[in-house]
């Protein structure tokens, strides 16, 4: 994952969805918006299966209690999560996007984006201004047209590296 920080520009956001919930349905695929029923080994799965480290279930338990806001699909036939994303945040100015995910089995048919539209409009919803995430540069063409700048106006995002930290420490 890179560093490349993003920024959310509200102005880009309508309440417009490019599917439906009525035609997600139509077409086998069920929105959810609580863990109820998520089945933490098969999400676990479905990040392997695009590259991300296998969790400990119970830390991902643990990350999903404390994640203001979630939504998934889940597909009719299998009941299983085909696409993922939340966001945490202090539920007034600040959040962050994180682990947008779709099996890849169901990539290319607007799952992604159906999942990304309904997290940012609840967000936006809360009043939130300051929606960031990270994104690894393949996946940026994605990103822009949901109203995600990079480095908005110079900004930089930086994350901690207990690796850089020791070097500099030398
Ligand atoms: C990135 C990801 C979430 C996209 O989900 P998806 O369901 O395949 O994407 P969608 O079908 O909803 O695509 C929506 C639009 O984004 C475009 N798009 C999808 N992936 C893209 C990419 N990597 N780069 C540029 N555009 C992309 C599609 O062409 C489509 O364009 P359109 O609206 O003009 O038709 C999915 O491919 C995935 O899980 N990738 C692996 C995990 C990952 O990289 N997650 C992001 C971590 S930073």
């Amino acid at each position: 994952m890179s560093s490349a920080s993003l920024r959310l520009k509200p102005a880009i956001i309508t309440n417009k969805y490019s599917i439906s919930d009525a035609d997600l349905e139509s077409r086998g695929f069920h929105l959810r918006r609580t863990a109820d029923e998520l089945n933490l080994d098969q999400l676990n799965t479905v990040f392997v299966s695009v590259g991300f480290p296998r969790r400990d279930p119970e830390k991902i338990k643990l990350a999903l209690d404390n994640t203001n806001s979630l939504l998934w699909i889940q597909h009719e036939r299998t009941r299983k999560p085909v696409a993922f994303a939340r966001a945490t945040g202090d539920g007034v100015f600040n959040a962050i996007i994180w682990d947008v995910v779709v099996d890849p089995s169901f990539q290319g048919i607007g799952l992604g984006k159906a999942v990304m539209e309904r997290l940012l409009d609840e967000l936006v919803e809360q009043g939130i201004v300051n929606i960031a995430l990270y994104s690894e540069p393949r996946v940026l063409g994605f990103y822009r047209p949901l109203g995600f700048v990079a480095d908005p106006d110079g900004i930089r995002g930086m994350v901690y590296s207990r690796k850089n930290r020791n070097r500099n420490k030398k």
